[in-house]
């Protein structure tokens, strides 16, 4: 924390009227890049496991706390950590507070459950630390503004983890599509397939006593536990969780936003259910959305949970559609096709990146936290500031938001807001179990 006081003194004094990321980025320099950084991690069960080890592996950073509210993934995750890296052996704790509270840490490292995603990234912006926020960013609308208001006052750098953004074939070939590769693109199609089971439906039973079910549930008003959400379901009950288009829609709908250049959208449908299963899931395993944008630009989402037949021979990615080809996305290169469909350019590069697995990891994500390192010592540009990470986030929402309102929504294209729709627009916030509000 120490070091980082000299920074926030400077832009305290800096003269006024400078732009505040030129200010940021100064500021940054001052970092002395010998520094190392520290990181406590927040849910290790599968994601957060992932994140752990590639943060302790990361040069010039070790993981020195390891929070969980399970005491069997805090001990495994342990061990994990302690084999790699700098070999530090991390201390478990189980109420995040307390890692907050360490002045040892810089960076929280959030991979909870999406109901935490924001509420714990605002305590950490306010006890000073930075954040690697897992996508979602956030639960809903409003907490991914919040997050990019506390971002801006408590001025640190929140990553969030769309690591494709650290993709160098993907970069690469959205510079290409800038230059007019495709000609004028204008459609996106955003997809991914998979084949999940049934989750059954849900008894009451006693708390395990391997969990502190009241920190599980933190912001989220309280609600008995079941015995068929913890861990990983509670992706696909609103309580928690926000679906598969903010699971793994986030990442390939954040591609298309990329490669189109767009912001927020001016219209929002959605048609899907869960059709496959009769079970406890409230999403839907089946969604078609649609984002319109200024400009004559189209973004889809095709999410398939319980189906997993390919497109473009790909479980997951993104395709480009421009006025003289199209170009197709993922997470290991790219292939660039003309109007009669002739391919005409093609990179890839085994990324090691995990597609379908649900822990995810590999290179890319090792990537995406090597930016955020050098971002906070060095002041390199960030692959993805969070209020881009927002605008994605919000798309995902809107489109859930869309298919349970069974309504088109007409959004403010200047901020993603629903425009003449009360209802729709109650499914901007939540309520939160008291004492847990958020506040930037
Ligand atoms: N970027 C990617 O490629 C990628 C891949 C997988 C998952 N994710 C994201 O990571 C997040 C976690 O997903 P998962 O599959 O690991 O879920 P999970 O349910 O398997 O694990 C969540 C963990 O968080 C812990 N937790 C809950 N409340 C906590 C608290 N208050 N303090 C500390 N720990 C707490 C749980 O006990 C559990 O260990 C999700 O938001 C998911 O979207 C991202």
């Amino acid at each position: 924390m120490k070091r980082f006081t000299d920074r926030r003194t400077f832009i305290k004094t800096a003269s006024a009227g400078v732009a505040g990321a030129t200010l940021l980025g100064a500021a940054r320099g001052m970092a002395a890049p010998s520094n190392r950084l520290v990181a406590a991690v927040m849910g290790v069960n599968s994601r957060g496991g992932v994140l752990a080890t590639s943060f302790a592996r990361a040069e010039g950073c070790e993981v020195a706390v390891i929070c969980d509210v399970d005491e069997r993934a805090i001990s495994r995750s342990i061990k994990e950590v302690s084999e790699v890296g700098t070999g530090r052996v991390p201390k478990g704790v189980v109420d995040l507070r307390e890692a907050l509270d360490n002045p040892e840490i810089d960076i929280l490292v959030i991979a909870a459950p999406d109901h935490w995603h924001a509420p714990a990234a605002i305590m950490a912006l306010q006890a000073g630390k930075h954040v690697y926020v897992e996508k979602p960013c956030s639960y809903n609308p409003q907490e991914g503004e919040l997050l990019v208001q506390a971002q801006a006052r408590y001025n640190r750098v929140v990553q969030m983890g769309n690591q494709q953004r650290a993709s160098m074939e993907s970069a690469q070939v959205i510079d290409a599509i800038n230059e007019g590769i495709i000609g004028r693109p204008y459609y996106g199609r955003a997809w991914y397939a998979n084949t999940r089971g049934p989750i059954g439906r849900g008894k009451p039973a006693p708390v395990p006593d391997w969990l502190n079910y009241d920190l599980w549930q933190g912001p989220a008003p309280r609600v008995p536990y079941m015995d068929n959400r913890i861990h990983y379901n509670w992706h696909w009950f609103w309580h928690w969780g926000t679906g598969e288009i903010c699971n793994n829609g986030t990442h390939e709908i954040d591609m298309c936003r990329w490669a189109l250049g767009v912001d927020y959208p001016t219209k929002v449908t959605s048609a899907g259910g869960r059709y496959r299963y009769d079970d406890d899931w409230e999403f839907y395993d089946t969604q078609i959305a649609s984002f319109e944008f200024e400009g004559n630009k189209t973004i889809t989402w095709d999410g398939r949970s319980c189906n997993g037949r390919v497109v473009e021979g790909r479980g997951r990615g993104a395709s480009i559609h421009g006025d003289h080809g199209t170009v197709v996305i993922d997470r290991n290169g790219y292939i660039v096709y003309d109007q009669d469909n002739r391919e005409i350019w093609r990179r890839s590069r085994a990324t090691g990146e995990a597609t379908l697995d649900i822990r995810g990891g590999g290179g890319l994500t090792d990537r995406h936290i090597a930016n955020m390192l050098r971002v906070i010592r060095d002041d390199v540009p960030q692959n993805s500031p969070i209020d881009e990470g927002h605008k994605s986030t919000l798309l995902c929402h809107l489109g859930n938001i869309a298919q349970e309102t069974g309504r088109t929504l007409h959004c403010d294209p200047s901020n993603g807001h629903i425009l003449g729709d009360d209802d729709a627009m109650k499914m901007w916030g939540r309520d939160y179990e008291p004492g847990w509000e958020v506040k930037v």
